[in-house]
């Protein structure tokens, strides 16, 4: 399988179909439950219509964040989210992407994002790199007195925030990875035990090719399975130092 030109195919079409609804309320149509419990709306709909239809044909194994799990006893298994970041496509803030990484058996393949304002293809090859657009990108070393994170809670790590120049929080943690492995942020952090292995595969797959760490919400390495509905803590960080200091604060 041509694995990159499938991701870029598929957002696209992504792209084409969904972007005339940017920002409109239409968008936010409800439709159902995803298998982890949140509400599918009309632009996930769609956006995961045009993946299964790309990848039924393909026999592989499709794990998408609204329908969940297809197993189809496959070497391959492509998890997808067609959307990341649905409320801000929905309210028009220009913050979301499609995420796409594919594993073979239980080794990372390869994965991409795309995020549609900037039309900005990321992608990360095990073990070869993370790349924006074709040029391979690190993440930034980390100034101590200059930290900006991204920081998901509730009730958790106040601390933290005093400890940091500036907090952003983007709404689409996939494209946020993304961020932290182009050296644009040096944390992302969501310990609400809510992102789902759909939301977070591609961009930790990134990530971790741009040199990124990353662990658990007690500085373990992320373990998750390929499914769309258990439910992570994720700390991603640029260096050890910066690790350390979430872990004593949150
Ligand atoms: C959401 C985004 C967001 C995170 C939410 C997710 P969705 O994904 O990743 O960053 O805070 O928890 O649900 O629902 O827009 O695909
Ligand atoms: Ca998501
Ligand atoms: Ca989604």
């Amino acid at each position: 399988y041509e694995w990159n030109e499938i991701a870029l195919n598929l957002a696209k079409d992504i792209e084409r179909e969904i972007m005339p609804l940017f920002g409109q309320k239409k968008a936010g149509k409800f439709i159902g439950f995803s298998p982890s419990g949140d509400k599918t709306k009309l632009v996930d709909k769609m956006a995961e219509d045009i993946v299964l239809e790309y990848l039924k044909p393909l026999g592989v194994n499709i794990i998408s964040e609204e329908i969940g799990s297809i197993n189809n006893e496959n070497e391959y298994c492509v998890i997808v989210d067609p959307i990341d970041g649905s409320f801000n496509f929905i309210h028009g803030i220009p913050v979301f992407g499609f995420s796409f990484a594919v594993f073979k058996g239980y080794e990372p393949l390869y994965a991409m994002l795309y995020e549609f304002i900037t039309k900005n293809v990321y992608e990360g090859i095990p073990n070869e790199g993370a790349y924006l657009n074709g040029e391979m990108i690190r993440t930034r070393p980390l100034n101590e007195d200059s930290i900006s994170i991204s920081f998901y809670t509730r009730n958790r790590g106040a601390k933290l925030v005093e400890k940091v120049r500036r907090t952003r929080v983007l709404g689409a943690i996939a494209i946020e990875l993304a961020y932290l492995a182009r050296g644009s942020l040096d944390g992302v952090i969501d310990i609400r035990n809510y992102v789902r292995p759909t939301d977070i595969a591609a961009g930790y797959i990134i990530a971790k090719e741009a040199g990124a760490i990353i662990t658990d919400d007690e500085g373990r390495e992320l373990k998750f399975n390929l499914n769309a509905s258990e439910k992570l803590n994720i700390i991603a960080v640029n260096d050890e130092k910066l690790l350390k200091l979430i872990l004593e604060n949150i």
